[in-house]
């Protein structure tokens, strides 16, 4: 008789739009289960929309608690969950900034203490990360967003190691620009206008703005998480794009000044 396979159970942060939603219902043409979590709920069909607030321990704690009684089984949490502030350091408010870091750095910490036990318990487990290029590479005006990502990235780094043990994995996808609602949604700093900043700001904001509305599409990244999901063994970080992986190789190689050099002349 033929043996029954268990279908995959993924949780995807960040549900509702752009990458997160790409890959819950790539995720779910694959034939995974589909949990897609955010504040707002939505219909799509292969994704159950949970209504889940990556800050509030209470509600992560109930999702989960929720997925699992009916699931028994977490194969994939994606953290994916995030948006952007942009602006000076100077003039970016402290209440902003925590905001963000909220969202994108404790929003992943939330998610992935309170799917640990789970994971141990059942002996498997994969943890994805939507990270990003500029947790690499800093970009001025967008300072603050690089360095919730750059968290994230050593954060995932040094869990990689702590969980290995219980057989669970953890790797970072460092996407590049992406074309989503991300760029609409970014929140920028009132203070910059009107500040010796203003004119180097929007240029650089500008600039952004264009090359995410021309990036790439967030199948892209979803195509991405999956092939790393079926690895037996994930890698620590993964780029998507060629472009995004020849500039990451050159970060690494040139000298750190040349490469600020190269960055600031792009943005600032
Ligand atoms: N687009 C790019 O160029 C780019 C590049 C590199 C990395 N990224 C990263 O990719 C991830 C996804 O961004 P995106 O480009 O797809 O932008 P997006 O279309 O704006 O999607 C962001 C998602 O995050 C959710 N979200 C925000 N705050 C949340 C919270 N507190 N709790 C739960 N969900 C929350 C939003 O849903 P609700 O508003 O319904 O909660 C939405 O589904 C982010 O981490 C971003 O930093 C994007």
């Amino acid at each position: 008789m033929k043996k029954l396979v268990e279908k995959k159970v993924i949780i995807v942060t960040g549900a509702s739009s752009g990458i997160g939603k790409a890959v819950a219902k790539y995720f779910s043409l694959k034939g995974c289960i589909v949990y897609g979590l955010s504040r707002r709920t939505f219909e799509e069909k292969g994704i159950v929309s949970l209504c889940c607030d990556v800050t509030n321990k209470v509600q992560v704690e109930e999702t989960l608690k929720k997925i699992w009684q009916k699931e028994k089984r977490i194969d994939l949490l994606v953290n994916n969950a995030g948006f952007g502030i942009s602006g000076s350091v100077e003039n970016e408010s402290l209440e902003n900034i925590e905001k963000m870091f909220k969202v994108n750095f404790f929003g992943v910490v939330n998610m992935t203490q309170l799917a640990l036990p789970y994971l141990r318990q059942q002996g498997f487990g994969k943890i994805i990360n939507t990270s990003s290029v500029a947790g690499i590479i800093p970009i001025p005006f967008q300072s603050f967003y690089s360095a919730t990502k750059a968290s994230v990235d050593i954060f995932a780094k040094a869990l990689r190691m702590e969980v290995k043990p219980f057989n669970i994995s953890v790797c970072n996808v460092l996407v590049g620009d992406t074309k989503t609602d991300f760029t609409a949604k970014r929140e920028k700093s009132e203070k910059d206008e009107k500040s010796v900043y203003e004119d180097v700001v929007k240029k650089s904001i500008s600039k952004m703005e264009k090359d995410e509305q021309n990036g790439k599409e967030p199948i892209t990244v979803a195509k991405v998480m999956f092939k790393m999901f079926n690895k037996k063994h994930m890698p620590a970080t993964r780029t998507v794009g060629g472009m995004y992986k020849i500039i990451l190789f050159l970060e690494k190689i040139l000298p750190q000044k040349l490469m600020l050099f190269i960055v600031g002349k792009m943005y600032s």
